[in-house]
């Protein structure tokens, strides 16, 4: 079971829907890896309908994002525990359920963060999903309540045969905009102890860097960190020493042309819109004369050739 290799604390690379890609995945692998991956979320009713195969582009992995984590979601038990039953077969190492995404459509379709708040829809996808699961582990991503911090969620939550829950410390309400609340990560460590001291928790929410995260490790009791947005400030951000800032133009040019490579090379039918790489120029594109001027060229582009000859031009000039 991955949770028992895992050295504590170890780092996690958050999912990103449409950001942490295989092609994006195999980027940071190559630079300073975190210890576990996870894919974007998936929806699983959408796995057991026609729309199968382009919601299938969301679980390809490479060779060097590793271990990895299936995130699901979705509205329907069954589909969650059929879903589940493919996942050890397609080679994952564990199973993630998102019971934390804000987005309103979604909260209105009842699913994810709604689950907060429904809690026997909840607890039907947990078991649902356990039982599909081939003896995976079974985690939740979540947040620290809906409207307002709600401890009992995790009251709750901390019933089921959970490895892992991942606490992202802002309520549904609070979207992204107020800073994550820590102290709310460490009270729900408190409770893990005292309830069950199996489960692992991941603290998630703002975090910089490495030495953040362990500051945070040290503080709130936390077994793991998981990074999402710092990535986008620093590629090398699971390392204890980033090059990043030493970076010149050059390297970072050939950094993100090495990611649009892998892009065209993991999507070459368009199974992913060329404009979801762009999403990346400000990360790798910064911090130079001429950059934002650069980053303006590449938002018009329409395939990743033009994309690449942009940059090479750049190099070349
Ligand atoms: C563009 C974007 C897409 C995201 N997609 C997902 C997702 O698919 N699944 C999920 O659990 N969380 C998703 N999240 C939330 C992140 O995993 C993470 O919880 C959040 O960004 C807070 O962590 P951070 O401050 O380190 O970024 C997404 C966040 C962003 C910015």
């Amino acid at each position: 079971m991955i949770y028992d290799e895992l050295i504590k604390p170890f780092f996690v690379l958050a999912p990103m829907d449409d950001v942490t890609d295989v092609s994006f995945r195999q980027i940071v692998a190559s630079l300073s890896p975190p210890d576990l991956f996870f894919t974007e979320f998936v929806n699983v009713d959408g796995l057991t309908s026609q729309g199968r195969d382009r919601l299938m582009i969301k679980l390809k992995k490479g060779k060097k994002d590793r271990p990895i984590i299936a995130q699901l979601w979705g509205s329907n038990p069954d589909n969650f525990r059929q879903v589940a039953s493919e996942i050890k077969g397609m080679g994952f190492d564990g199973i993630d359920l998102n019971m934390g995404c804000p987005d309103r459509t979604i909260v209105k379709n009842g699913c994810c963060s709604a689950l907060i708040n429904d809690r026997d829809l909840a607890g039907e996808i947990i078991s649902k999903t356990i039982e599909g699961s081939n003896g995976l582990p079974v985690s939740v991503k979540t947040r620290i309540g809906f409207n307002t911090v709600d401890l009992s969620w995790f009251d709750f939550l901390m019933k089921f045969d959970l490895k892992v829950i991942t606490i992202h410390g802002r309520t549904k309400k609070e979207m992204s905009k107020v800073p994550a609340h820590w102290d709310i990560i460490g009270e729900v460590v408190q409770m893990r102890n005292k309830q069950r001291p199996d489960i692992l928790i991941v603290g998630n929410g703002d975090v910089e860097n490495r030495q953040d995260g362990l500051e945070k490790v040290r503080k709130y009791g936390v077994d793991g960190i998981m990074i999402g947005r710092g990535v986008f400030k620093d590629p090398f951000v699971f390392s204890t020493s980033s090059p990043w800032n030493q970076y010149s133009p050059q390297e970072k040019i050939e950094l993100f042309s090495s990611h649009i490579e892998l892009f065209r090379t993991n999507w070459p039918n368009g199974e992913r819109k060329v404009a979801q790489l762009f999403k990346f120029a400000k990360a790798y594109i910064n911090n130079f004369d001429g950059a934002s001027e650069l980053r303006a060229q590449l938002m018009n582009v329409k395939t990743t050739e033009e994309a690449l000859d942009i940059l090479r031009g750049y190099l070349v000039a």
